[in-house]
């Protein structure tokens, strides 16, 4: 299903009219597609079935209401901080669905984690594991976890977001290995359920999974040679979404095969981790136009959506579509430009270089695929208050965020005295 078609030249949220949003609710807007969102979970549960766990990576989107519909579709979560994992729970994803990443959990999150009961904590040093065991200790209880192996796999994506190489600063160091399965042998506080791994993010092919799931599985065996009663193999996120014309999103059936090729006589239970592929592409940024300027040799559309609201575009150089709301025209006749926001950084752009619509003050255009890491990395910076997130199912729409008031802005602070 096309989750924002244009009908009668006029782009829309499923059923309705994102001009209608744009009213009732102000720009800059965050529109989230309820059936598109559930689907692309669905995919994933339909692709791995009972042997997995989907536990959505709670870093891409936060927001309450997008958490509480997949936990009532049946999603676990992955979470990165104390303050995730309270969202995640808050919103009725049940502690035995809750998978705790990270390099540096704190021995507050640990503890906390703990007394949740959380299925598995994600331990990537010896340092975590002798803290996790101390802590577990002092609680009278038995930490469950996996060890994050760090497959050490090229996977072709942008600098900041691989994960998978060994000098990223992610999963349990070679040298750490022998030493921390030791340890493990050694602590009854610790209860060793298998291994994890994640490599990285908006990945369009499946080879490096298939590489790396062949060094879980070489690990996975080690383990039970050894003797460790493992039932989990935590598989990661980082399947990637189609941002450009031209890239195709990888299919789960696909990766499910490939798990169960390489992994599946193992008979252990599946954790995957996705973030991106399920509410990526169910959300855009919707913003309106400000004014057109011309600069020496460019064109600029000035927007009142930024870089403080969807930072991905001059963090990584990322692409993101962006579609006029009301229909003008071919797009190859479209003139080159830059679309920028109003924040005082020649960073701030959120497209460069490229064919824009023809639009005027006060038109409406539409920033696709901003679901994920849009809304959960934006600031207040330049004072512009967080912006509003609205769902759409259907025909009925409703707001799972309130747009920030000013006095939002500096309700936390205090006055030298
Ligand atoms: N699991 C772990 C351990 C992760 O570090 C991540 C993402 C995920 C799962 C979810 O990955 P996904 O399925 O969403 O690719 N802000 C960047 C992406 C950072 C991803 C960080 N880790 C961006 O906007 O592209």
């Amino acid at each position: 299903m096309d989750a924002f078609p244009y009908n009668q030249g006029e782009l829309c949220a499923e059923a309705v009219k994102l001009g209608d949003l744009a009213t009732a609710y102000g720009t800059p807007l965050y529109v989230y597609s309820r059936t598109r969102l559930l689907g692309n979970y669905r995919a994933y549960a339909d692709a791995f079935g009972a042997r997995a766990t989907i536990c959505y990576a709670v870093k891409a989107n936060p927001n309450g209401a997008i958490l509480g519909e997949l936990a009532k579709a049946g999603a676990g979560a992955d979470v990165v901080s104390g303050g995730e994992m309270a969202r995640a729970h808050r919103a009725g994803v049940a502690p035995d669905k809750i998978v705790f990443a990270g390099v540096g959990k704190t021995a507050d999150e640990l503890r906390a984690g703990l007394a949740l009961g959380i299925r598995q904590f994600n331990v990537e040093s010896l340092a975590e594991l002798r803290l996790l065991a101390d802590i577990a200790a002092q609680m009278g209880r038995i930490a469950p976890l996996v060890l994050r192996i760090n497959p050490d796999v090229h996977a072709p994506t942008h600098a900041k977001i691989a994960t998978g190489k060994k000098d990223n600063k992610f999963g349990l160091p070679k040298s750490e290995w022998r030493p921390a399965i030791q340890f493990l042998l050694d602590n009854r506080h610790l209860r060793l359920r298998g291994l994890g791994m994640h490599i990285g993010s908006q990945l369009l092919t499946l080879d490096p999974f298939a590489q790396a799931y062949a060094v879980l599985r070489a690990h996975l065996v080690e383990l039970r040679a050894v003797g460790f009663a493992i039932d989990t193999v935590d598989l990661g996120g980082g399947i990637g979404i189609v941002y450009q014309a031209g890239q195709v999103q990888p299919d789960l059936m696909a990766l499910a095969a490939l798990a169960q090729q390489h992994l599946g006589d193992l008979d252990l239970h599946w954790i995957l981790e996705p973030g991106r592929s399920i509410i990526g592409d169910a959300g855009i940024l919707l913003t309106r136009v400000i004014s057109r300027k011309h600069n020496g040799e460019k064109d600029f559309l000035v927007v009142d959506a930024a870089m403080n609201d969807l930072l991905r575009p001059t963090l990584y150089q990322a692409y993101h579509h962006i579609l006029p709301v009301k229909a003008m025209g071919d797009a190859a006749a479209w003139p080159l430009g830059d679309l920028v926001g109003p924040v005082c950084e020649t960073g701030d752009y959120l497209a460069q270089d490229r064919p824009l619509p023809p639009a005027h003050s006060g038109d409406l255009l539409a920033i696709m695929g901003a679901g994920a890491y849009g809304a959960s990395m934006a600031s207040t910076y330049n004072s512009r208050p967080l912006v509003a997130e609205a769902m759409v199912d259907g025909a009925r729409h409703g707001l799972i965020r309130r747009r920030q008031q000013l006095a939002d802005l500096w309700a936390d602070e205090m006055a030298w005295a």
